[in-house]
């Protein structure tokens, strides 16, 4: 099958800044807590007219900038999220109206919580594999804040807004992204409910749930992606982890052996952002050069669903 590489990307965040002493003035917390439970100082809210379909829109408009890929040689475009601005149209639908993408291609929003932008990168992998067109575009992003609940201090002080967005190439001859996904049904630790329910639609969490799930479920992926591809934690050029708790990565990292360089944590300047964490790393990255071309980049991810995912993503 063809493999997927990525050409070109880009992130955008909202304009508001909230800190851990403004979260203290809302609910019983300190910033000495958040910062060492969570590894979180910041986080980005949306400001007065600032949207969801606006933050993507600028996060797509750089990746396709970034690309040099002009709008009409996109063959497909996904948007992993929780919180579009709009269940219909789709983020993806408003995406393709605004960038002017093709009408002929498939565009889509894809849930799979903070797993979904590797969810998205594999679809993207299947779809255009079968396309005229070779190139895609894949985005992460959310809106997080509207569907905090303020009377939950175990919650409301982990998450922002943002988008990422990459787009990717599929060639014949590049090697398969090999991800590897997965999920348990599980319908009380992470939830957000939805039409079928009088609830409001309020993220709950039962953190220390997640947080075990979560270093189990980390290096599960990363050993099934290193057997997969037949790689080595050497030959891996960099490691991106979603963005949920520093001490979740910090447990990685020692467990691997890691060297520093080799890994980055945003997680102080925009909590976690869901599907947006990934690409929102990935975006710096690419921005700083600590990635680029020819890099070999161990994606891993994990979140509500229970979900998670791995992937080996290559720039080209
Ligand atoms: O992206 C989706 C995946 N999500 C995750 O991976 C999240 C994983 N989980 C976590 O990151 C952590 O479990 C949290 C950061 C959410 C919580 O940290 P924790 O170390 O598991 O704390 P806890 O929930 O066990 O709470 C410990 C104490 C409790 O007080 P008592 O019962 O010991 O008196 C909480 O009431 O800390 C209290 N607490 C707080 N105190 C100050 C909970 N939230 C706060 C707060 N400020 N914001």
């Amino acid at each position: 099958m063809n493999g997927i590489k990525i050409v070109g990307t880009g992130y955008a965040a909202p304009s508001k800044i909230v800190t851990n002493d403004d979260l203290a003035k809302i609910v019983e917390t300190n910033d000495e807590w958040i910062t060492s439970r969570t590894g979180i100082s910041r986080r980005r809210h949306m400001a007065e007219g600032e949207t969801f379909t606006s933050i993507t829109v600028q996060a797509a408009r750089k990746a396709l900038e970034s690309s040099g890929i002009p709008a009409d040689s996109i063959g497909a475009c996904i948007v992993a999220t929780l919180t579009p601005d709009t269940l219909v149209p789709s983020a993806a639908c408003l995406l393709q109206r605004e960038l002017g993408l093709p009408m002929d291609i498939p565009c889509f929003d894809l849930n799979a919580a903070c797993t979904g932008f590797l969810y998205a990168l594999h679809t993207m992998e299947c779809l255009l594999a079968v396309s005229e067109r070779k190139y895609g575009l894949v985005i992460g992003a959310e809106n997080l804040s509207r569907i905090i609940n303020w009377e939950d201090r175990g919650t409301c002080i982990l998450f922002g807004d943002g988008a990422g967005a990459a787009v990717v190439e599929s060639r014949a001859e590049w090697n398969s992204i090999s991800a590897v996904l997965g999920c348990h049904g599980d319908g009380q630790i992470l939830r957000v409910p939805g039409v079928e329910t009088a609830e409001r639609s309020l993220i709950s969490m039962e953190g220390t749930k997640v947080f075990k799930f979560a270093v189990e479920a980390v290096p599960y992926c990363m050993d099934q992606v290193l057997e997969k591809t037949g790689l080595t934690i050497d030959d891996v050029d960099f490691f991106v982890f979603h963005q949920a708790n520093a001490r979740i990565i910090d447990l990685v990292v020692r467990k691997y052996h890691i060297p520093q360089e080799k890994y980055y944590k945003n997680i102080a300047e925009y909590g976690n952002t869901s599907a947006a964490s990934i690409p929102l790393v990935i975006g710096e990255l690419h921005e700083m050069g600590k990635v680029g071309h020819g890099s070999r980049v161990l994606v891993v991810g994990f979140g509500g669903g229970l979900t998670w995912g791995g992937a080996l993503v290559e720039f080209a």
